[in-house]
């Protein structure tokens, strides 16, 4: 999303300027082009040398400098981006994009700026919490600017509280969400599932599979970018979770069972991306299991077919997607599993295909359709294969 977008990049007056380096050097590495704008504080706090190095491009300080070339700089800079992005943004320059204050280059490029512009403010907790800076923030959403909220922790000032600038990560994603012209799943609730599901035998001991997570993370981040109100279930998992949208955490397949059933009943779109654990072990033992003979059995029960559930359940209206890892008979299984659980799309991958399946950062697969229509679709990173799910899904639902 960001590669080849040409990027305006604000820096304003906080601690936090130091932080527009690396968001700078991170924007390049995507694949934007970045112009940086710093205001007199922020050089203060940051040299422009730094960003006009890590840029490869001279920065923008003042409206009355002699200008590299001849164009009017703060209209020039306004129609060459594709995004505005204030990173760090002051309760200075918010209150003064706010109330249409123009009286230095950032903030006059700001006001002549007609793309979609994304502010990251960083100050003192008090600062941000003041009734004024909040007015102002909710001034500027309701005009269509995007925030990224100020994260928790401690501050420049030796406070503990929320101001510091957002992380990294997530002013490139809001950036990349701002960006996007079509938002399809708008106003739809958009339930996903990831992850394995971890089974207990003991305080010590649990039955799971090799699931990573990676492709229901890469769901619920591309159906909050094209607009979802977004609900992850997600199984013990390394990943971390996006602020963007609510995740429910989950270890057992009864536990996932439980919240998916709630859940699905207010959703239109269910994405089963979760490898659910079949059986469970009969009984969890409450201390831990010592060994005695040679052999040892374990006796376990089925799980509930949440997938199923769902499919004898689902409401007119409603998308079912499901998912069928195979090692073997991949499209038969697949289309067998698209039957029995009345899903209206099954995603069928050979785990045991290079570049496929389980931990790896790429998927091969086929969505099979309730229609019978098939779609194989080539290698591609786990994010590009959940774009194609999502606008698969898109279709089913309209
Ligand atoms: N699934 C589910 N609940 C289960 C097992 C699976 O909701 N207890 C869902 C998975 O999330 C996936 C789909 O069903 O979307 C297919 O999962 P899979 O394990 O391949 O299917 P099973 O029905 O378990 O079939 P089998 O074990 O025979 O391959």
């Amino acid at each position: 999303m960001l590669s080849g977008k040409k990027i305006a990049l604000g820096l304003s007056g906080s601690i936090a300027a130091y932080k527009g380096a690396e968001l700078a050097r991170l924007l390049i590495k995507a694949g934007a082009e970045v112009q940086c704008i710093m205001t007199a504080g922020a050089c203060e706090f940051i040299s422009p040398l730094t960003m006009r190095t890590l840029t490869e491009r001279p920065v923008m300080q003042s409206m009355f400098e002699e200008p590299k070339q001849w164009n009017v700089e703060h209209i020039a800079v306004s129609r060459w981006a594709d995004l505005f992005l204030i990173a760090p943004a002051t309760a200075n320059v918010i209150g003064k994009i706010a109330h249409g204050i123009a009286d230095d280059l950032l903030t006059a490029a700001v006001m002549a700026a007609t793309v979609p512009v994304v502010v990251a403010p960083a100050m003192n907790s008090a600062m941000f919490e003041n009734a004024a800076v909040q007015e102002n923030m909710d001034r500027l959403r309701s005009r269509g600017y995007h925030f990224v909220a100020p994260g928790v922790g401690q501050l420049a000032c030796g406070d503990t509280g929320k101001g510091r600038l957002a992380d990294l990560e997530h002013i490139l994603k809001i950036s990349e969400y701002a960006m996007r012209k079509d938002r399809p799943l708008r106003g739809q609730k958009v339930l996903i599932t990831a992850g394995p599901t971890r089974e207990p035998l003991d305080p010590v001991r649990y039955l799971t599979n090799h699931s990573s997570g990676k492709m229901g993370y890469a769901l619920a981040e591309a159906a909050w970018q094209l607009g979802a109100d977004v609900t992850l279930v997600s199984g013990p998992v390394e990943l971390k979770p996006l602020p963007f949208y609510r995740t429910i955490q989950v270890t057992t397949a009864e536990e996932m069972a439980a919240a998916v059933l709630e859940e699905a009943a207010s959703a239109q779109l269910v994405v089963k991306a979760a490898a659910v654990a079949d059986y469970t072990p009969a009984e969890t033992k409450t201390q831990k299991i010592k060994k005695q003979q040679e052999d040892f059995q374990i006796l376990c029960r089925r799980t509930p077919d949440i997938l199923g559930i769902l499919g004898s359940r689902k409401r007119t209206g409603q998308v079912l997607v499901g998912f069928a890892a195979e090692t073997e008979d991949l499209l038969a299984h697949a289309a067998e599993k698209l039957q029995r659980k009345h899903a209206d799309l099954i995603v069928a991958n050979d785990v045991t295909m290079e570049g496929s399946g389980f931990g790896s950062d790429t998927n091969i697969v086929t969505l099979l359709f309730a229609d019978g229509s098939r779609r194989s679709l080539p290698q591609m990173s786990k994010e590009a294969v959940a774009e194609e799910i999502l606008q698969a899904a898109v279709r089913l639902l309209r």
